[in-house]
């Protein structure tokens, strides 16, 4: 069994190297091997169970092809993931379109594309979504996403469990679930999913919400086919975190879970993929400010949001020289006209112009939630396997920036 951690010291410095070299940076790397390895822990752990890979952590056909051919299935919070997942050939009874207050073009593309594929499951967090569907004439495979009052997350941003806009409150749910089977739907599951970024310490909420699902499943006579307990499953940013300990926290689930006739579903995206990849960016500026050392480089907000978005730590590696040199502290900025644009404080040995770093546990949650703010264009994506390695996704450019601008008439 693979180590459940992947540090960013174990990547090949002469490796990716070459990759920023050919391919410049920024440039998000990929290793699908690291991201097979994850999913082979990920469905050890859970052997009973199925596991829905959250495409919102890294959609890269890719990464998708990957995890779908090593068995996985894909949870879709939007039509755009529904194309993607179908498009990387995931069959359509493993794809659950899974989205939050659905906007009208989604809901009129999840239905005809469950007309098209009857296998595929439509999540519906609240009866207006029933209703929409309804009104369209969809009376297929339905789960409901139920608030079940409990959340957790590595920040407040990404604890949905107890936050209104996730799911119908739990106590509603048995009405709302029979509700729609005379309503002639199929419903076949129920969903709740606590947060992001669960850690140890969140195994207490984790558990409360697992029993809270299985007392929900146990009160519905429907035959229901799966319980999803969402996704959530951290895996450590900094040197001194322990990786979470998965068997634990399956025990602890089918503990909580109780008996249940019904498959168990679990929704991991962050695990699958974050430790898989690194973000590349290369040092353009080098200045003293009062005490501190700013080190500039050409990834920054745009490129990865997270520590601007929730002050996230992602670790830093210079791959320049030996590494015997003193290391000095430095403050990482990126090339983003706002103050936030940080990367955090980081002990590098002697920073200059032209090093190259990486930037750990990029897979998840990076290239997603890039942005051309500030008109800059997004960066490149590579994956690499074995000896191999190619662009997945190519950079973009001011042209592309510029795109979708029309012309005004009266202008
Ligand atoms: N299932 C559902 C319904 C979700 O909403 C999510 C994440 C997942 C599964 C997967 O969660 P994971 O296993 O990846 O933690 N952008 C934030 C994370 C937002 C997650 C939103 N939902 C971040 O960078 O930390």
């Amino acid at each position: 069994m693979s180590s459940p951690v992947r540090r960013l010291a174990e990547w090949d410095a002469a490796r990716l190297e070459g990759l920023a070299d050919t391919h410049e940076t920024p440039l998000y790397v990929q290793d699908l091997e690291r991201v097979r390895e994850n999913y082979a822990r990920m469905a050890d752990a859970f052997p009973e169970g199925r596991v829905m890979y959250a495409a919102k952590a890294n959609t890269a056909s890719a990464v998708l092809g990957t995890l779908v051919e090593a068995g996985a299935g894909i949870e879709c919070a939007s039509a755009g993931e529904v194309e993607r997942a179908l498009s990387a050939g995931t069959p359509p009874e493993r794809v659950q379109y899974t989205a939050v207050n659905p906007p009208e073009e989604d809901l009129d593309y999840a239905v005809s594309t469950a007309r098209e594929h009857p296998e595929l499951t439509v999540t519906a967090g609240a009866k207006d979504t029933i209703d929409r569907l309804a009104e369209r004439g969809f009376s297929g495979r339905l789960c409901l996403r139920v608030n079940p009052g409990v959340g957790a997350g590595h920040h407040e941003k990404v604890s949905t469990g107890a936050n209104a806009k996730f799911g119908v409150p739990i106590e509603r749910a048995p009405d709302l679930l029979a509700e729609a089977d005379e309503r002639g739907f199929d419903v076949v599951g129920i969903h709740a999913h606590a947060g992001s970024g669960i850690s140890g310490e969140d195994l207490a909420a984790h558990r409360e919400l697992v029993s809270r699902m299985g007392e929900l499943a146990r009160r519905t006579d429907l035959g229901l086919e799966f319980v999803d307990i969402g996704g959530g499953f951290g895996v450590p940013y900094r040197e001194a975190e322990d990786p979470l300990d998965l068997a634990a926290v399956a025990d602890a689930t089918r503990e909580a879970l109780g008996e249940v006739d019904a498959t168990l579903v679990v929704e991991p995206g962050r695990y699958l993929v974050a430790d898989a990849g690194v973000l590349l960016t290369r040092v353009n500026t080098v200045k003293p400010a009062g005490d501190e050392l700013v080190v500039g480089v050409d990834a920054g907000m745009t490129t990865l949001a997270r520590p601007a978005m929730y002050d996230a730590h992602h670790a830093i590696r210079s791959l320049a020289g030996t590494g015997d040199c003193e290391t000095v502290e430095a403050t990482v900025t990126g090339p983003i006209c706002e103050s936030g644009d940080v990367f955090g404080s980081y002990e590098l040995p002697d920073p200059a112009r032209g090093d190259l770093l990486a930037i750990g546990n990029a897979g998840a949650y990076g290239y997603e939630m890039a942005s051309q703010y500030n008109s800059r264009p997004r960066p490149a994506t590579a994956v690499i396997e074995d000896d191999k390695s190619a662009v997945d996704r190519r950079r973009e450019t001011v042209a592309d920036v510029t795109r979708l601008e029309r012309e005004v008439p009266w202008l």
